[in-house]
Parts: structure tokens; sequence; C-alpha cells
């Protein structure tokens, strides 16, 4: 069986959406033991840095016209359990190589190859509403989508709620994550207290220290520290929407 697939996607850039994938990477692997790999799909390559790769070559690309065999790219990371299927700058013109090949299930296929000996693969996806959108949602068994608490962020994923919905080959179910939450605010306060379901990573300094560390925040921040405990309730919310795929 091939392993589940997590997106962290939004149609928003800047959203916090590499950061979150990292940290749920390592969540899953230093939390739970699920021998866990990080793809990142954005030719940025930021969580390929805060993994501590450094991405040189541009092989991405070949990996994705099926010139050169995915699970070969793939790297250790610091933490046990980890790997990385790193991006490089090959990645910028991703929807250009996806509309090319014409192939709608070229991401699916990608991944049940490199789902072998794995329990879980968290993609790190490029913002925006492409043909790399489509083939992530396409494969992704669940769609974390990170929202800062503001009208227009909200109104991203209302736009993606709606391009999904009654689509057949879309029959992830989407998890909002408040994003880069600041209590103080009221506006934050009041978009958390009308959507008391979703989990909320707070905005905290730590998660930019992951930038110069280059490591997931939990490898160099305390388990009790807010952002360690914000990441895991996130994670624990990612173990429940996923347990048929992990019976005991
Ligand atoms: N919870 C947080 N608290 C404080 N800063 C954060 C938090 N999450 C992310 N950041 C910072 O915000 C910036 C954007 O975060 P990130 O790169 O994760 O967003 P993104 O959605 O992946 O962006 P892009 O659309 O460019 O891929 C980074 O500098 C990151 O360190
Ligand atoms: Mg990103």
């Amino acid at each position: 069986m091939r392993a589940p697939i997590v997106a962290v996607y939004s149609l928003k850039g800047g959203v916090g959406k590499t950061t979150l994938a990292v940290n749920l990477a390592w969540a899953a692997a230093a939390l739970s033991g699920r021998r866990t790999l990080l793809w990142d799909l954005d030719g940025q390559a930021a969580a390929t840095w805060l993994l501590g790769h450094d991405a040189g070559g541009e092989q991405a690309e070949a990996a994705i016209r099926k010139e050169l065999d995915p699970a070969k790219l793939v790297v250790p990371t610091a933490v046990a359990g980890l790997e990385l299927l790193p991006a490089d700058a090959s990645l910028r013109d991703l929807d250009v190589i996806f509309r090319d090949l014409d192939k709608k299930k070229r991401l699916a296929r990608m991944a049940e190859t490199l789902s072998d000996r794995r329990d879980l693969i968290v993609i790190d996806c490029p913002p925006g509403l492409t043909d790399t959108t489509e083939q992530v949602l396409r494969a992704a068994d669940l769609v974390i989508v990170p929202v800062i608490p503001s009208p227009l962020a909200q109104r991203a994923l209302a736009a993606v709620a709606e391009h999904v919905k009654g689509r057949k080959a879309f029959d992830a179910p989407l998890l909002p994550v408040f994003s880069m939450v600041d209590r103080r605010r009221s506006l934050h306060r009041d978009a958390i207290a009308a959507q008391p379901d979703w989990p909320v990573i707070p905005m905290a300094s730590a998660f930019e220290a992951m930038s110069d560390r280059r490591a997931p925040l939990g490898t160099f921040a305390g388990r009790r520290t807010p952002g360690v405990q914000a990441v895991a309730q996130v994670w624990n919310r990612v173990e429940q929407a996923l347990v048929k795929w992990w019976p005991e």
C-alpha cells in the first residue's frame, strides 16, 4: 500500500506553509516514529534549506519528467526517520513542466514509487492555483491549508474550497490551520472564535529562528514551548485524520 500524502498548500504565498510542512514532518518522525519523507515541490527550495540541505544541480525537474528515479534524489536529514526529496531551481517552471507532460496523475504515480518503506509523505507546495496544484490535489489524502486570520487569507481558503467542491478527483479533506496568530489582536481572536475547531500556530520568533538554525523547531526548542506544543497539536489532528492508514 502506498504511504498517505499530506500536502501543505495554500493559494496565498507567505502564510507559513513551508514552516508548517517542515515541523509536521519532524513531528511525524520524532514524536510518532513514522518514517517520513518531506517532498519539497517549490523551486524556492525553502524546505530543503530549512532541513539543512544545500540544493545543488538541476535534477528535480528530471525526476518529474521521469528521466531520473526520484528515489535516487532522496537524502537523509539530521532528524532520525525523516528524509528529504529536495527541490532545486529546476522546479521554477514546474507548472509549465506539468502542463507540457499532460499526465494528470504523474505526481500521484511518483508518490507510489516513493512509498516503499515509508509511512508518510509530506509535500511542501508552492503557492497558487496552477497545474502543480491540480497534481497535488489529485494525489493528496489530506490537504493542510495555513490561514493567517485575515479576510484575504480566508477568501483564499474559500476559493480553494470552491475549486475542489464536487470534483471527484479532489476528494481529500481540507484541514485549515490558523497560522501566525497574535492573540493580542482582536481580529485574530475574533477569527479564532468563529472557527474554534481549527488548530492554531502562534506567531513566534522561534519559528523564524528555524532559518538560522536550518532545523525543525522541535530540534532546538523544548517540547513545552508554545511553538512546539502547537506543532504537536496540529500533528495530532493529522494523525487522527490518517488513522485508517495506520491501523494499530
Ligand atoms: N508561526 C510563525 N511565527 C513567526 N514567523 C513565522 C511563522 N510561520 C512562518 N513564519 C515566517 O514567515 C515567513 C514565511 O513563512 P513560510 O516560508 O513558511 O511561508 P510559505 O507559505 O511557505 O511562503 P511561500 O508562499 O513563499 O512558499 C518566513 O520568514 C517564516 O520564518
Ligand atoms: Mg513555502
